[in-house]
C-alpha cells in the first residue's frame, strides 16, 4: 500500500467555494462518509479544515468509480476533479463547501483504515473515556480539532503580542528544585545523585525573578507546569501557563498591558471588541459584593449586608448570628418569581448541599412577605424589606445569616441561580481584576499563617508598619484576572528587599536556615542588586476553554489526563523494569 503512487493535494477540502467553480483540484483527506446512490457514489473528504463533497459519476471515470467503490469511512485518499457549483436542491448552507462539489476523475486509496469505535463526529455523545483512549481519532472531529486550531492562534497572538512589547521568550528548567505554589510537587529521582530528587516547577515563579534580577527586564513564556493535584473541569497535573515577568513596574502597569493584550487576542482570534480597560475591584469588594474573590460579573445578585435591617429581630438564627458578630447576607435572585415551593425547597437544597446548616427565603406577596420564617419576623422587619425596591412581586430574596463561612455558599448560590433562572447574559465575556489580596491567610488546621499567593508576594506600602502586629490585615500587590466567574491569572510586585522577605517569611514559621534551604539560591540573588519587578501567569487552558465556549480544560488540551491522572492512551502511569529503580536505587513497594 505504502509505496502506491498518489498525488499531493493543490488544495485544502474545507476551503473550496463558489470561486473555484471550474477549478482542477487534487485533495488529500479522510473519508467522513461515503453514500453509494446506485450508479453515482458520495464521499465527503475530510481534512484539518473541514470537508467537501467529492462525485464518483462512473462516466467521467469508471476507474475512479470503481476505487471509490472499496472506500470505507477513515479511509486515506488522493483524489483529482474539478469543482462544480451544486445543483441549487442540492446547495447545503450548514457547510462552508456547501456551494461546491468535486467531480472526481482519478482517485488513489493512499491508506486504509479499522472502522473507527465511534462515530467520528461533532458532539456524537460518546463515553469520554473511549475517547481518551483513541484520541487521535476524536481529534479527526471538528469540535476538537478546533479547539486545538484556536489554542495554537492563541499562543501565536501571545508571542506576537508580547515581543513586539520587548518581551524575551526564556525557557526554564523543568527539572527543578521545589517551587512554592502551594500544590503538591511531582518529584523525578535523580540517577546520579542516588536518593535526590528534582521536582517538576509547579510554576516558574523562581527562575522569571532570577531573569528579572540578571537584567533581562521582561520575560515570557509559554510554560508546562506541574501540581499534583486533584482535578476539575479546570484543574489537570500538568497544565500550560502563559507566564511574564517584568522590570520597573507597578500593579497598574502588568495590568494595563494585560488589559490591551487581551483585547488584541480576542480581537484576533475571535473578531471580538472587548471594552477595556476592564473593571478593578479590590479583594474586600469582590467579597462584600459576591462573597467569592472570582466573582461571575456577567450577572447582577450583587449580595447585600442586611444586618441593620435585622439588627433587633427576635429571630433565633439572625439573632444568634449577630450576637456572635457575624451578620446577614443575601441577594434578589434575577428570573425568578412566583416559584412554586418545589424551586423555593430546590434552594434550601442546594445551600445545604454547600454546607449550609440553613437558607431563608422570602418572597414578595402583594402588601406581606411569604416565608418559613415570617412567624418571627417583626412587624417592622418585615416592612423594611417590602420597602426594598429590588424586590419586585414575586421577588425572591435569599439570605444566610453567619461570620465568614456565609461567603462560599452565598457565592455558591449565586452561581446556582445564575445558571437555574438568571436569563442569559448579554455579554459573552465579562472580564474583572480583582486586587488587593490579603497577603496572608489563616490555616486553622495547622495554626500558623499561609501565603495567599506566594511568598515572594509584595506587601503593600502602607501595611508595612503593621506587618507584625495584624498580619492578618495586610494586604498586597496582588492581582487575579477573572473571566465569568473562573480565575483565568494572577500574580504580583514581589518583594525585592531581602529584608522584607525575611520579615515574610518569619510571619510565615519559616526560620532563616529553613528558608534559606527552601529558596536560598533566591535570596541570595535579591542582594545582588534585584530591580522592583512583577508578573503574572494565566493558565492557557483555560483562557481557550471560555474562548471556545467549552465546560472542561479536557477539551482544550490534546492528551489531557483522566480524574484519576491517567493518560488512557499511553497508559502512563506504569510499573518501570525493576531495573530502572534498581538504577535509581528505589526499591518496588
Ligand atoms: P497561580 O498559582 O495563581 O500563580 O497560577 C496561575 C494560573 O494558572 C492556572 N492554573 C491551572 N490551570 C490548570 N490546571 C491547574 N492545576 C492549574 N493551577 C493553576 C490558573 C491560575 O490562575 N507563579 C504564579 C504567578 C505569578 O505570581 O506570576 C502562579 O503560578 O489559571
Amino acid at each position: 500500500m505504502e509505496d502506491k503512487a498518489w498525488s499531493k493535494r493543490t488544495r485544502y477540502c474545507g476551503t473550496l467555494r463558489r470561486d473555484d467553480v471550474g477549478s482542477e483540484v487534487t485533495l488529500n483527506g479522510w473519508v467522513q462518509r461515503r453514500r453509494d446512490h446506485g450508479g453515482v457514489i458520495f464521499i465527503d473528504l475530510r481534512d484539518v479544515t473541514g470537508l467537501v463533497q467529492v462525485v464518483f459519476n462512473p462516466e467521467i471515470s469508471a476507474a475512479a468509480h470503481a476505487a471509490a467503490g472499496e472506500v470505507r469511512g477513515e479511509y486515506v485518499l488522493s483524489c483529482r476533479g474539478v469543482v462544480r457549483a451544486r445543483p441549487e436542491d442540492s446547495v447545503n448552507p450548514r457547510l462552508p463547501t456547501g456551494e461546491v462539489e468535486v467531480m472526481a476523475e482519478e482517485l488513489s486509496i493512499i491508506n486504509t483504515s479499522l472502522t473507527p469505535p465511534f462515530e467520528i463526529e461533532e458532539d456524537s455523545g460518546v463515553d469520554e473515556a473511549l475517547r481518551l483512549r483513541y484520541r487521535y481519532l476524536d481529534i479527526r472531529r471538528p469540535d476538537l480539532r478546533d479547539s486545538l486550531i484556536l489554542r495554537s492562534r492563541v499562543t501565536g497572538e501571545v508571542r506576537g503580542f508580547l515581543s513586539s512589547r520587548g518581551f524575551l521568550e526564556i525557557e526554564t528548567p523543568v527539572l527543578t528544585k521545589s517551587t512554592p505554589e502551594g500544590a503538591r510537587d511531582f518529584v523525578v529521582p535523580s540517577r546520579l545523585q542516588p536518593g535526590k530528587f528534582y521536582a517538576l516547577p509547579q510554576s516558574p515563579q523562581l527562575f522569571k525573578q532570577l531573569l528579572m534580577v540578571a537584567g533581562l527586564d521582561r520575560y515570557y513564556q509559554i510554560a508546562r507546569c506541574f501540581r499534583d493535584e486533584d482535578m476539575r473541569a479546570d484543574r489537570q497535573l500538568e497544565f500550560t501557563q502563559i507566564d511574564l515577568e517584568m522590570s520597573f513596574v507597578e500593579p497598574g502597569d502588568v495590568i494595563s498591558l494585560m488589559d490591551e493584550m487581551f483585547a488584541h487576542i480576542f480581537r484576533a482570534v475571535l473578531g471580538v471588541e472587548l471594552e477595556t480597560p476592564f473593571p478593578r475591584m479590590t479583594w474586600h469588594e469582590a467579597m462584600a459584593r459576591y462573597g467569592t474573590d472570582r466573582p461571575d460579573t456577567r450577572f447582577g445578585m450583587e449580595i447585600g449586608d442586611l444586618s441593620g435591617s435585622f439588627a433587633s429581630s427576635g429571630f433565633k438564627v439572625f439573632r444568634s448570628a449577630l450576637d456572635g458578630g457575624g451578620r446577614i447576607r443575601g441577594f434578589v435572585v434575577e428570573g425568578l418569581a412566583a416559584p412554586p415551593r418545589r424551586e423555593l425547597d430546590g434552594l434550601v437544597e442546594e445551600a445545604q448541599r454547600l454546607g449550609a446548616s440553613g437558607l431563608v427565603w422570602m418572597v414578595r406577596e402583594g402588601e406581606g412577605l411569604k416565608s418559613p420564617v415570617a412567624k418571627f419576623l417583626s412587624e417592622e422587619e418585615v416592612a423594611v424589606i417590602l420597602r426594598r425596591e429590588d424586590l419586585p412581586e414575586g421577588g425572591v430574596l435569599v439570605l444566610a445569616a453567619g461570620s465568614a463561612e456565609i461567603d462560599p455558599i452565598l457565592a455558591g448560590m449565586r452561581e446556582y441561580c445564575a445558571r437555574r433562572f438568571a436569563p442569559a447574559p448579554a455579554e459573552r465575556f465579562s472580564f474583572v481584576w480583582v486586587t488587593d489580596f490579603p497577603l496572608f491567610d489563616w490555616d486553622e488546621e495547622e495554626k500558623r499563617y499561609k501565603s495567599n499567593h506566594h511568598p515572594f508576594t509584595s506587601p503593600s506600602r502602607e501595611c508595612l508598619e503593621y506587618l507584625e502586629e495584624r498580619p492578618l490585615e495586610v494586604t498586597s500587590d496582588s492581582y487575579d484576572m477573572v473571566l465569568n466567574g473562573i480565575e483565568l491569572g494572577g500574580g504580583s510586585i514581589r518583594i525585592y528587599d531581602p529584608e522584607l522577605q525575611d520579615r515574610v517569611f518569619r510571619l510565615l514559621g519559616l526560620s532563616r536556615e529553613e528558608a534559606e534551604e527552601k529558596f536560598g539560591f533566591l535570596l541570595e540573588a535579591l542582594r545582588y542588586g534585584p530591580p522592583p519587578h512583577g508578573g503574572i501567569a494565566y493558565g492557557l487552558d483555560r483562557i481557550v476553554m471560555l474562548m471556545a465556549g467549552r465546560d472542561s480544560i479536557r477539551d482544550v488540551i490534546a492528551f489531557p489526563k483522566t480524574q484519576s491522572g491517567a493518560d488512557l492512551l499511553s497508559g502512563a502511569p506504569d510499573a518501570v523494569y525493576p531495573d530502572q529503580l534498581k538504577e535509581l536505587r528505589l526499591r518496588p513497594t
